[in-house]
């Protein structure tokens, strides 16, 4: 018995160490000594026929035999494991060296950079942003900035009419109207409005049908002409830089009083206007219409023009980023041609 034993020991090892060369052998050879009908529990079966005195000593002699097949089983799953994994990681490896597909990504448009600088310049000095309808009825854009029917500022911009009363907007100006409307009791606002207008303008190199602007309204107790001037002349400093010079002329909107037309020194040139073909030799580039906000916009739209005062402003976002990045077409923007967007 001792003798059988010890050479199903002999040959379990022999198995596990040589016929195993897999988890699938292995569990074969498992099979075979530890299994219901393996080699060992056969042996353990006829111990019955045994004496009393050898049953315990057979009995040990056998569970040291199981322990030792099972830990040598246990030892080489593990191996077998771990062999397996790196096979599989060898098999199943990427080559980095396999150049990647390049995945094109998308930039913004230089109109959007520069209506997000815009943005960024007035929100950090407290104002809001907010927003009108593209197609908008002749009252806002006209009657309650004070252009009644048949003003004959009206022509200023020769509009789209869609009925009668209905238009695409001309200016972003209309959104001033209906954000006083929205606020009450002479309540200090200020905001900007940013948007797209529309003009029976002919589509050249600085003129378009529909173009970008951004409209700004300060209203509040106390607001004179010279916080508009400090106000812009920061945000165009902001905007081109500390060397960025202001000139405002006198000029006519109906909705302001006095109103303005503002310069910045020539980007291209720097002012001086030798032989600039940008600012064609004046030094100066005209970018946006402002004035203090007229006493009847403000009462039109239930502000008291004897509590307060304010100021508005309207400029050109295609002219101040073809002067930011020196395009010289303003077509360019809309033609989405990738080679001129790719640039910025
Ligand atoms: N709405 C005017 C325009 O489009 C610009 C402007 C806005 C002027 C606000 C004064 C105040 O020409």
């Amino acid at each position: 018995m001792e003798e059988k034993i010890l050479s199903i020991r002999r040959a379990a090892r022999e198995a596990v160490s040589s016929d195993a060369t897999n988890l699938k052998e292995l569990d074969a050879v498992r099979v075979r000594f530890l299994g219901k009908k393996g080699e060992l529990t056969q042996l353990l079966r006829g111990m019955n026929q045994l004496s009393a005195e050898e049953r315990p000593k057979v009995g040990k002699l056998v569970n040291e035999a199981r322990a030792e097949i099972e830990s040598l089983i246990a030892d080489k799953t593990a191996e077998l494991k771990s062999k397996e994994l790196a096979d599989k990681l060898a098999t199943e490896s990427i080559d980095i060296t396999l150049p990647g597909r390049h995945a094109h990504a998308g930039r913004l448009h230089p109109l959007t950079l520069t209506l997000n600088r815009v943005k960024e310049i007035f929100l950090q000095m407290g104002y809001t942003v907010e927003d009108g309808p593209e197609v908008e009825t002749d009252y806002y854009n006209f009657e309650a900035l004070n252009l009644p029917k048949d003003h004959p500022a009206r022509d200023m911009q020769d509009s789209f009419y869609i009925t009668d009363d209905i238009l695409l907007r001309s200016q972003t100006s209309p959104v001033q109207a209906r954000t006083m409307e929205r606020h009450k009791n002479n309540e200090p606002i200020r905001m900007i409005a940013p948007g797209r207008v529309y003009r029976r303008d002919d589509y050249d190199a600085s003129h378009s049908p529909m173009f970008t602007q951004v409209e700004g309204l300060v209203i509040d107790k106390g607001i004179t002409f010279g916080d508009l001037k400090g106000t812009l002349e920061y945000f165009l400093k902001q905007m081109f830089g500390e060397k960025a010079r202001m000139r405002l002329r006198p000029s006519f909107f109906p909705f302001t009083e006095p109103s303005a037309e503002v310069d910045v020194s020539c980007v291209m040139c720097g002012g001086h206007g030798t032989d600039c073909k940008v600012c064609r030799g004046s030094g100066w580039l005209e970018i946006l219409g402002a004035g203090s906000v007229h006493p009847d916009v403000l009462s039109m739209s239930g502000y008291d023009p004897s509590v307060v005062s304010g100021f508005a402003f309207g400029m050109g976002i295609e002219r101040i980023a073809m002067l930011k990045y020196g395009v010289d077409d303003l077509r360019l923007f809309y033609d989405n041609d990738v080679r001129f967007l790719n640039q910025f």
